[in-house]
């Protein structure tokens, strides 16, 4: 018995080392082992964001559309025409996700672990007046299949504390710290000083005679009785119109580059081997953990779980429409500036390309067969945009009948025309019909994405359950927000800042 016990403990140790002993491992090799198992000998460049170089980017409208006949949205693979809701949702719908799964983002595992929440800390802090409740919360995912990896996700929840009834809440893909932290008071900070001052004392004694020389100077000051305004305006708007902020630290859940796909959810499902090319890249990854984070919410009394949306900006973007096609208990996204692999279609050549997604900047976002797009030479032949069974429009509809709402910002305040506006508003146009079919409104400008025109910056499409709006600033969404909250809050019947 006691042998057969050692032999397990042996066997187990065994495993443990081989699963994490990864030792450095760059992008670079993690790229070249992706292009490796799909037999890829050479990939395209991606489009070049400096203009005088001599294969920049495109920004001729005339020759941004070299694959006009998109996918059909409301068509089976095998050429059935899509009729009806139940069909959607029973064969169009699956269809989608089974090809975004395995061409675009890749697939989770199904051994993937699950997550415990606890509260890590608490502040109780003010945001113009009034009070909320701050919780610093942290995810633990069980690591006992290979315990060299450990993913603790961060999140940050923010709660009107004076709300009457349940909140809608808005998770937003950004960095999990206090928005608003309190600061010691008088009394604690002059302890605070006191130590500080007697401790560097003890490390230099010289430093006496400075703080001699100068009894008021404060090391630690107190925090002032009005407390600073916090640093994101959207957080502070979202908390006065009485919803509720979870900010979850994406970089918690998965590493944000190639080097990173050994470690994180990903390396640790996969026991520190790197990924198959089937398997989930980053934009899932961070997904998943949203929707471990909504498992969350699901279980605390202030929140209207069924109103719960998911917000970010730029890869965030992308992120956050990936999370909400996929998890249907997202009731509304706010996609910002998403660009390709967000709502930019991938056939469009105008700013970045799908060949900028399958080099070492950005391929860890996607599944490793997206690889295959970008191909030049390799195992499976040449491959373009255009050999993708999908595209941006169908990832956006896969939203619907749901809230979303797209938002860019102008090339001329910095939020680039590499991540072309104009295309992903016929995205938007095009994924209109599964809404209608749903018995939702889509932007209500028809569905003809072809010739589809971007109205001017600051016209609102705000009527629709699908919503558009360009704001006058830069690569952030921060503009829109206020537009986003009045807008979700009418389609969900509720008045602002109850
Ligand atoms: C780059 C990249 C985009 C991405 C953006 C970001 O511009 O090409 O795809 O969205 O970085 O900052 O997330």
């Amino acid at each position: 018995m006691i042998g057969r016990r050692i032999g397990g403990a042996l066997v187990v140790a065994v495993l443990a080392s081989t699963a994490f002993a990864a030792g450095p491992w760059s992008v670079e090799q993690d790229h070249a082992d992706m292009m490796r198992q799909l037999g890829i000998t050479q990939l395209r460049p991606g489009a070049n964001g400096d203009p005088s170089a001599p294969d920049a980017a495109n920004y001729d409208e005339a020759k941004a559309n070299p694959y006009p006949a998109w996918p059909d949205l409301l068509k089976m693979a095998d050429g059935r025409p899509v009729t009806t809701a139940a069909m959607w949702r029973e064969q169009r719908r699956p269809e989608l996700i089974g090809l975004f799964e395995r061409e675009v983002y890749g697939r989770i595992p199904a051994s993937v672990a699950g997550m415990t929440w606890r509260v890590a800390s608490v502040d109780r802090e003010y945001f113009g007046g009034r009070p909320v409740l701050a919780q610093q919360l942290v995810g633990h995912v069980d690591n006992r299949a290979a315990p060299g990896i450990v993913v603790e996700v961060r999140a940050t929840l923010v709660l009107p504390a004076d709300a009457k009834a349940t909140v809608p809440l808005l998770v937003m893909f950004a960095p999990a710290r206090y928005p608003s932290p309190t600061q010691p008071n008088a009394a604690e900070a002059a302890r605070l000083d006191t130590a500080l001052k007697a401790v560097l004392i003890s490390r230099d004694p010289t430093f006496a005679s400075i703080f001699a020389a100068h009894p008021g100077f404060e090391l630690v000051k107190p925090g002032s009785v009005f407390p600073p305004p916090p640093e994101d305006e959207r957080v502070t708007k979202l908390i006065a119109a009485g919803w509720g902020v979870a900010l979850l630290d994406t970089a918690s859940i998965q590493p944000d580059s190639g080097a990173g796909l050994r470690e994180g959810i990903i390396g640790l499902v996969n026991k520190g081997a790197p990924r198959t090319p089937a398997q989930w890249g980053a934009l899932r990854a961070w997904g998943w953990g949203a929707s471990r984070l909504l498992d969350y919410l699901g279980t605390r009394p202030e929140v209207d779980a069924a109103h719960v949306g998911i917000e970010g900006v730029s890869r965030w973007g992308k992120a956050a429409l990936v999370t909400a096609a996929f998890d249907e208990r997202f009731a509304m996204v706010l996609i910002g500036s998403s660009g390709e692999g967000g709502v930019k279609p991938h056939r469009r050549n105008f700013g970045e390309k799908v060949e900028n997604l399958t080099g070492t900047g950005g391929y860890h976002w996607m599944a490793g067969n997206f690889l295959k797009y970008g191909t030049e030479r390799g195992r499976l032949g040449h491959k373009t945009a255009n050999d993708l069974p999908v595209d941006a429009h169908e990832l956006l509809a896969l939203v619907a009948p749901r809230l979303a709402f797209v938002s860019y910002g102008v090339p001329d305040q910095g939020d680039a025309n590499w991540l072309d506006q104009q295309g992903s508003y016929m995205a938007t146009i095009a994924a209109g019909r599964a809404w209608t079919l749903l018995g939702g409104h889509d932007l209500g400008r028809g569905n003809d994405y072809a010739t589809a025109v971007m109205p001017s910056q600051g016209t609102d499409l705000l009527a629709g359950d699908l919503a558009w709006r360009q704001h006058d600033g830069g690569h952030t969404d921060a503009p829109n927000i206020s537009h986003f909250i009045a807008w979700a809050d009418r389609k969900i019947g509720r008045r602002s800042g109850r």
